[in-house]
């Protein structure tokens, strides 16, 4: 038997990875709509079909929702189900290892529920494929017993609202893409909407957390309310060892120091990425491969968890020759970029438009 890579959440901890580590604390869940902050177009629309589906009594249509780890999609899955007032049932890709394993799910849903497949993107071939009937014609094609006695059975299901999640929206077939009626874009979470998603959380946690305290874990949390969470409960830690009575800017910027997470949010693991393509690679371009051999760490690993900030925030740069080192991604690093590096640049981009033409 063959066991799937682990997955990035398997892997060890990060303290400002967006990947779940172990159970989330649910009491910090927003399990309304309307305490779910940010994602703007996409929350209204998504608030929009769930508003319809309900007055009509029907099944939602299904839903893919995709963006980097932690900005709130499995938050979103349940909010789903919960704002429908329908059962939500939970799995994942990898789970499901066997064709009878999706059926058994499928044929306990009750008519309307939300089951929401994690990882949509890593699920078996043989498995997906007794998929797309299931979500186009809400049937199931099964073959019963081997050899010459085999036959096939179609079994009618409830109409049903799949909720698929994935970092890695390009892995996913294009046949499941094209099944899901609605697709939502995770994008990352403005300082803004981070400082209220954390004001909340403060308050339920009874922690005095002050307004620049507040915008100084906003502003270093690469866009994403999980990474939030997670430093506030550090900042916490180190404020109460400290005899702090509230999180000021002050004590926030000393615990974050003191965490190695710089004052844009990057941390020891960010630097090393973005020092390699430097001073190894001379600014790039390098395949993704290659980098991920030197850093000893997995592709997956790099792809979702460390480069989607740094391309947000526009260090680093993604060619079709590979990752290439920015003007700020050098002087990030308090470099001047070589001539060599700054001609490259200009080539990808010039053919880059030749492209466009
Ligand atoms: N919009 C939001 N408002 C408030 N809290 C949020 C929001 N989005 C996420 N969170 C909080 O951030 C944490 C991570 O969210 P969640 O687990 O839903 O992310 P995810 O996108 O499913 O990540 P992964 O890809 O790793 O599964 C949760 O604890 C949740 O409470
Ligand atoms: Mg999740």
């Amino acid at each position: 038997m063959t066991h799937p890579p682990p997955s990035v959440s398997e892997q060890p901890d990060r303290l400002i990875d967006g990947e779940a580590q172990g159970i989330a604390d649910p009491a910090l869940r927003p399990l309304k709509l309307a305490e779910f902050i940010g994602q703007g177009q996409g929350r209204a629309n998504l608030e929009t079909f769930i508003d319809a589906a309900s007055q009509r009594q029907e099944a939602m249509d299904h839903t893919l929702l995709h963006g980097p780890p932690g900005l709130g999609k499995t938050t979103m899955a349940q909010i789903i189900a919960n704002e429908l007032g329908v059962g939500f049932r939970a799995t994942s890709g990898p789970v499901i290892a066997r064709a009878g394993d999706l059926a058994a799910l499928l044929t306990n849903l009750a008519p309307r529920d939300v089951l929401f497949i994690d990882e949509i993107h890593r699920l078996n071939p043989a498995v997906e494929e007794i998929l797309y009937p299931a979500m186009e014609d809400f049937q199931l094609d099964l073959i019963i017993g081997e050899g010459p006695s085999a036959r096939s059975v179609r079994i009618d299901l409830p109409r049903f609202t799949l909720v698929g999640a994935t970092t890695r929206s390009g892995l996913l077939t294009t046949p499941l893409r094209d099944r899901f009626g609605i697709q939502m874009r995770m994008q990352f979470y403005s300082a803004d909407e981070l400082v209220l998603i954390l004001n909340r959380q403060a308050e339920k946690l009874d922690m005095p957390l002050s307004a620049d305290g507040a915008l100084e874990i906003a502003q270093r949390s690469r866009g994403t309310p999980r990474v939030a969470g997670r430093l506030l409960r550090r900042v916490r830690d180190i404020a109460l060892v400290a005899g702090a009575s509230e999180v000021s800017a002050t004590i926030a910027d000393d615990a974050l120091g003191r965490l190695e997470v710089d004052a844009q949010g990057l941390d020891s693991m960010d630097r090393r990425y973005l020092s390699c393509l430097a001073t190894s690679y001379g600014g790039g371009p390098v395949g993704v491969e290659t980098l991920a051999a030197v850093l000893s760490e997995q592709r997956d690993m790099l792809e979702e968890v460390i480069e989607p900030y740094l391309l947000q925030t526009g260090l680093l740069i993604r060619t079709p020759r590979g990752r290439c080192l920015s003007p700020a991604g050098w002087s990030y690093l308090g470099l001047d970029a070589p001539a060599e590096a700054t001609r490259q640049l200009d080539l990808l981009a010039s053919a880059s438009r030749t492209d466009l033409d």
